[in-house]
């Protein structure tokens, strides 16, 4: 068992992901706190894991909300005596037109992403900080955040993911707090919507992800931090840090002319993919 005796909470864990994540690590000997808006769902991982001999207890609540996310943390304090692990996997999606963005759901999907993983990670922070044990917390980030077409706020929202993350990496490092990010893929209702405008590869289920999450709320990466991860079925790698390229190009003063200068000669081969599948630079035409 790789999280024996770990107090780990799993946002939207209702369902797809989120319950395979909940139901592999309670495998492992984690003490789960399941979390969803969609009370039936989460009833139902809390009584599935039970009956497989695992630990966990259930609390319905959104995690958009900051009382409810102070309430989902509360919950597994009060159930298992503290926190060690957070999965901020709860999450929404969108896949249209930007001409035709709904700015409703656009904005619930603002306050779900990101709001969410800020509020439920501040809490969990605020408690791990007070129990002065260190902890994991693990985002959800994804391949919409490096391009892609129609899924643009969505992607915003996943690319706020990853710099909270490096941010919080930096910031909880004293405290003793991991902080990565996984980009998966797996069939779930997620996915079907997906699989409406777009052909996809994604032919495996979300178990298949499980063992990625327990690795990074587990001991055995307990030097890595930081980091973006992103499991294809069965290919692994990291995601690249957006820092700028050195090295800087200095001019006395920067005109439009100068910057034009630098565009068609030094940056000229630095141009940068725009696209989760590009290889390099395809210029506007
Ligand atoms: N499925 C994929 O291939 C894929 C790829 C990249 C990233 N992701 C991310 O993985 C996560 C899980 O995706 P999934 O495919 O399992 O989706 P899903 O739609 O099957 O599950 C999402 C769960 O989140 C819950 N949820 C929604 N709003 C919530 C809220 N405010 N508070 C608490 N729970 C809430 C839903 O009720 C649902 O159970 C999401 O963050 C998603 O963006 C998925």
């Amino acid at each position: 068992m790789e999280l024996p005796g770990k107090r780990v909470v799993v946002t939207g864990a209702g369902q797809g992901l989120g319950r395979a994540y909940a139901e592999g690590m309670a495998r492992e000997g984690a003490s789960v706190l399941v979390n969803d808006v969609d009370a039936a769902n989460c009833h139902d991982v809390v009584a599935s894991i039970r009956v497989a001999g695992g630990t966990a207890e259930g609390h319905v609540g959104s995690v958009a909300d900051w009382d409810d996310a102070g309430a989902i943390v509360s919950a597994c304090v009060e159930a298992f005596g503290g926190i060690d692990g957070l999965v901020n996997n709860a999450g929404l999606h969108a896949v249209n037109k930007f001409t035709e963005e709904d700015p409703v759901f656009a904005r619930k999907m603002v306050e779900v992403n990101v709001l969410g993983g800020i509020y439920m990670s501040s809490h969990a922070a605020r408690q791990m900080e007070a129990q002065q044990s260190g902890g994991v917390i693990l985002n959800v980030t994804s391949g919409a955040a490096s391009g892609l077409s129609l899924m643009a706020t969505y992607g915003a929202t996943k690319g706020a993911i990853a710099a909270l993350t490096w941010n919080l990496a930096n910031e909880l490092k004293e405290l003793g707090i991991r902080v990565n990010a996984i980009s998966p893929a797996a069939q779930t209702a997620m996915v079907a919507t997906t699989r409406q405008v777009r052909p996809s590869t994604v032919t495996w289920g979300p178990e298949l992800m499980a063992p990625l999450v327990v690795f990074l709320l587990s001991d055995l990466s307990h030097d890595i931090t930081g980091q973006i991860v992103k499991l294809w079925g069965t290919e692994l790698q990291l995601v690249r840090h957006h820092g700028p390229i050195p090295p800087a190009i200095t001019r006395d003063v920067w005109t439009p002319a100068a910057f034009a200068e630098a565009f068609a000669t030094e940056l000229h081969d630095r141009l940068q993919p725009y696209q989760r599948d590009m290889e390099g630079y395809v210029p506007f035409s």
